[in-house]
């Protein structure tokens, strides 16, 4: 725990829209009385019919149920794309850098709104209606952020899936969100490699079923296979279409997206978020977490398959009508210094990465950073992991010249915005801490029985009461929803994240305490992993757990135990690396596999996963107590085979 501390700087309380103490009364109000708060936030939308009713939410376990300006009317696309139009048509909207730094391009919310108002119509033209599920597995191009606009704009409700999944997952996520219409491209472009979309969704779609449609963009050209009946090329339907599109009116809680993310156990599930609320918070959030003020260029790196690139690429900045820029490419293409080459490019503002983008560009030192301008840049942003104070300090000194607060922003894909976070004109700064909540938002810290602790302490973060942009359910499975966030402790929503919190009321996020591990800030299931391995007929057993990694954050340690008649090799370790890779996608793949012949199990056969995390952790000498294992001699050829970290 590092403890400097940053004091806001003089410019920064001045030209913000909160300081400290505006913060604190704003805060105060805001849990004080939730309806009366955010009933005012709420305005900041457009409402076809205004809500009567602000917050109706349960935590009670034997009713969770989660509802927001319930009875209001409105439309995420009218409000990130019709409202500018008055004002702000011909003021960018998105700027698209290409992986190649040679493309780019410029829309204006003229353009965007031509642009979903025909997509939307190709939409429909493919038969999708209200409430119709359209899976996006999409590069990032400008028509990811066209096609989640118009369906929004229609009442379809898209499912994002990250261009790296497999068909395997995939396919999944299709059949689990009862998809038919698929859009895709015919092929990615990152880091100047060639991402075979097409063909992944070609696989995809003959082991889910069901799908009728597959809308294919155009982007590198490729001669990709094409099925009669099902497969369309975008720009050959859309060319005969209007830019002109109805929106329909929706009410606050129908649903808007529906985002797959990993848990400690079983597949992945649909993350559910509705409309009015969450459209609030994104918004919100987006404003003044960034300070978001018109005319600025801002900037987040992350890929719209996550949930940071649908609330802080797409939706939030657009429902501010802020200028928005969509990288397609990679951190360290064509060269090391291609993201503060961007930055000069597009005199960018405010920039939101990932800590492992700065642990590995750090890796190359000061010069590549260096011989860039950054002198357009105010605001920096982390998020999706613990930022290391090292880490924290290299972004300020080095990318930010000392000049730029940095936000760190706790939240997750369940919460559908930023939680706790500085507000950069108003908090001070502590490298490695995410400092405050956000207004409305209350945390608590447990112990492990759910006694909630007070002052100083350490423990696991849980939330006592709702915001506008908390996920909904789970998709097709409102138990497991239950069961999942509000039954280890009932009446609060359980984050999974364990915490501190220090003598200012200072919150530190020390990482998950549940088996989901977190890798250069993709979370991963450990169980997703396991059954991936135990799938290989080579395989009888897995166990997988995370360990420290200097860029990734967490490594994936797995522990294999082969069938009777197999000897381990190193051709086997690479043959199961890659056959992770197929099943899941490259996230997944282990960093580390050590062959065991037997794995530590409890005399009733649960495997003993903390050994496990202590020796994939090289903390053999601290294994805590081990009487109950069934057979202690295991854990020594554990520690005798364990792989070396470096
Ligand atoms: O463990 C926390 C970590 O990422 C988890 C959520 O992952 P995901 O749903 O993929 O969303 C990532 C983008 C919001 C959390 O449970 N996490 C996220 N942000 C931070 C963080 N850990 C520490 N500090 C953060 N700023």
């Amino acid at each position: 725990m590092s403890e400097k501390t940053y004091d806001v700087p003089a410019e920064w309380s001045s030209r913000a829209y909160v300081d400290e103490a505006k913060y604190r009364e704003i805060y105060a109000a805001s849990v004080k009385d939730p309806v009366a708060f955010w009933g005012e936030h709420g305005k900041r939308i457009h409402w076809f019919a205004p809500y009567t009713k602000v917050k109706n939410t349960s935590y009670d376990p034997h009713n969770v149920s989660i509802k927001w300006y319930e009875d209001g009317l409105t439309n995420v696309a009218y409000n990130c794309v019709d409202r500018h139009l008055a004002t702000r048509g011909d003021q960018v909207a998105i700027i698209w850098e290409g992986d190649n730094p040679a493309e780019d391009k410029k829309i204006t919310y003229r353009e965007l709104y031509e642009e979903v108002c025909r997509f939307a119509n190709v939409l429909k033209s493919r038969g999708v209606k209200k409430g119709d599920r359209v899976t996006l597995y999409l590069p990032m191009i400008p028509e990811a952020a066209y096609a989640m606009l118009a369906c929004a704009r229609i009442g379809a409700i898209h499912s994002v899936v990250f261009g790296g999944f497999s068909p395997d997952s995939l396919a999944g996520r299709i059949e689990d969100a009862g998809s038919t219409v698929i859009v895709t491209a015919d092929e990615g472009l990152r880091g100047g490699r060639k991402v075979p979309l097409k063909l992944n969704t070609d696989a995809a779609c003959d082991r889910a079923g069901g799908v009728e449609s597959v809308i294919v963009v155009r982007r590198t050209g490729a001669n990709v296979p094409m099925r009669s009946g099902r497969d369309v090329y975008y720009d050959e339907i859309a060319k005969n279409m209007p830019a002109e599109c109805a929106v329909a009116e929706m009410n606050a809680e129908d649903p808007l997206f529906i985002l797959y993310t990993s848990g400690s156990t079983g597949k992945p599930k649909g993350v559910l978020h509705t409309t009015g609320g969450y459209l609030v918070y994104a918004a919100m959030t987006h404003q003044y977490v960034f300070d978001y003020h018109d005319g600025d260029i801002y900037w987040c790196t992350a890929d719209v398959g996550w949930v940071t690139g649908h609330s802080y690429i797409v939706y939030g900045p657009l429902a501010n009508g802020a200028t928005t820029l969509m990288f397609e490419g990679v951190p360290n293409y064509p060269t090391i210094s291609r993201f503060w080459e961007v930055i000069d490019k597009h005199k960018v503002n405010i920039f939101y990465t990932a800590p492992t983008a700065i642990r590995s560009l750090m890796q190359a030192g000061e010069a590549p950073v260096t011989k860039t301008s950054r002198a357009s840049l105010r605001l920096l942003g982390s998020v999706g992991e613990p930022i290391n104070p090292e880490a924290w300090e290299w972004y300020h000194r080095v990318v930010g010249d000392h000049r730029c607060p940095i936000v760190d922003t706790w939240w997750q894909t369940e919460t559908g915005g930023i939680l706790i976070t500085p507000l950069p004109g108003a908090i001070k700064l502590k490298p490695g801490s995410a400092t405050l909540p956000f207004f409305g938002v209350v945390p608590e810290v447990v112990d492990a029985n759910g006694q909630v602790l007070d002052g100083v302490c350490e423990g696991n973060l849980v939330l006592s009461d709702s915001w506008p942009g908390q996920m909904r359910t789970v998709y097709g499975d409102h138990e497991r929803f239950v069961q999942t966030y509000f039954s280890t402790y009932a009446g609060k929503y359980f984050t999974g994240d364990g915490c501190r919190r220090d003598a200012d009321g200072f919150y530190w996020i020390t990482g998950r305490v549940d088996d989901v591990i977190n890798v250069s800030g993709h979370r991963m299931g450990t169980a997703e992993v396991e059954s991936a391995l135990v799938a290989h007929p080579k395989v009888s057993e897995a166990a997988v757990v995370g360990y420290p990694h200097d860029i990734k954050g967490q490594g994936i340690y797995a522990y294999v135990t082969l069938m009777s008649d197999i000897e381990p090799s190193e051709e086997l370790r690479k043959e199961l690396v890659n056959w992770v890779r197929k099943e899941i996608g490259p996230i997944a793949q282990p960093d580390l596999i050590q062959f065991a012949p037997s794995l530590p199990k409890t005399r009733s056969g649960k495997i003993m996963r903390r050994i496990l995390r202590k020796i994939a952790e090289d903390e053999f000498g601290n294994l805590g107590d081990t009487s109950t294992l069934a057979d202690p001699g295991v854990v020594e050829d554990l520690i005798g085979n364990r792989q070396n970290r470096r």
